[in-house]
């Protein structure tokens, strides 16, 4: 995909289904407001609904079946490999659902994100939105993390906030963490693409200084 940026950091997104983060981030580089390049968009469903907008950027698409691989260690040791010929300097997950090896995740350590609609530490997992209803919390929103062993874990780079509604319902409460989403992970991007951000030592730096924690509201 044509890119106005000099220098636009090649990336490699994985994904499982709707493919909408995917999206905004080819929206954002068609628009020339993100200095990087997705060099490759790799699924572990043939019938992912979000390779379409891959191959509408005329993005190289990759379907890896899970039934083709005797384990879950071959089956990433075919990710990683794959992955690597796209030599990518940042491997964004969006959506990907599938738990990574730990070899996999070290092999990538400091450049594998991840978003995850939820205000991280709470609601690891699925059914976010859901579980944040039920205990009547007064916010809820979206993480974006470096990826490491434990599952929505990692170092958090940044977070989204939003109000949650007493009227709210899992689709309506959904559908606002989703704006934030599309708002925080192109800056995640934007600022590792800048050199902004670095993982080191199990700590996020943005500008050289450590981050405990930034905040979108
Ligand atoms: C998002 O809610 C993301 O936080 C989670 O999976 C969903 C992916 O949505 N990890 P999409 O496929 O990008 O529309």
């Amino acid at each position: 995909m044509a890119n106005m940026h000099p220098n636009p950091l090649p990336i490699v997104v994985l994904l499982s289904g709707r493919g909408s983060n995917l999206k905004t981030i080819l929206d954002a580089v068609r628009h020339d407001k993100l200095p990087v390049v997705v060099r490759a968009v790799i699924s572990n469903r043939v019938d992912a609904e979000g390779l379409r907008y891959a191959t509408e950027a005329s993005v190289p698409t990759h379907s890896l079946l899970p039934t083709s691989y005797a384990n879950r260690r071959e089956f990433d040791v075919a990710l990683q490999t794959l992955i690597d010929r796209y030599q990518p300097q940042l491997v964004v997950l969006a959506g990907f659902m599938r738990i990574l090896t730990p070899e996999f995740v070290r092999y990538f350590q400091g450049r594998l994100i991840n978003i995850h609609p939820s205000l991280l530490p709470a609601y690891t997992g699925l059914n976010t939105h859901q579980r944040a209803l039920q205990d009547n919390a007064s916010e809820h929103g979206a993480t974006v993390h470096f990826v490491t062993e434990g599952v929505d874990e990692g170092p958090i780079i940044l977070q989204g906030r939003v109000a949650v509604m007493s009227n709210d319902s899992v689709a309506s409460l959904a559908a606002r963490v989703l704006q934030v989403e599309h708002r925080i992970y192109p800056q995640v991007l934007k600022w590792f693409a800048q050199g902004r951000l670095k993982l080191s030592q199990n700590e996020v730096w943005l500008d050289n200084e450590p981050i405990a924690n930034t905040t979108h509201s």
